[in-house]
């Protein structure tokens, strides 16, 4: 059972009721979502809590799924050789 202390997502650490509140006061897409609560901005990119996310305002708002702005997806967090972006093999 989902409550208002449930995390949704996990990085962040931000709460479903947390969420509630960013939709109360006008945040109805993705994007707000990051800017007002962090909620997204984590090591996972949102690919953990963005389907949550974006089920919880289509739920509360009556927007339709594909009409809620979806996340601004950012290169990888972690540092890569810049062979591996220049598309050499790796050796193992
Ligand atoms: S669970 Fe939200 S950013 Fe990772």
């Amino acid at each position: 059972m989902i409550t208002r202390d449930t995390i949704i997502c996990r990085c962040e650490d931000i709460t479903y009721g947390e969420i509630l509140d960013a939709i109360e006061m006008g945040v109805t897409s993705l994007n707000e979502m990051k800017r007002f609560l962090r909620a997204g901005m984590g090591p996972c990119q949102g690919r953990t809590c963005g389907r949550l996310i974006q089920q919880i305002i289509v739920q509360k708002t009556g927007i339709k799924p594909e009409e809620v702005e979806p996340m601004t997806h950012r290169p990888p967090l972690k540092a890569i050789p810049i062979k591996v972006l220049a598309g050499e093999k790796h050796e193992s």
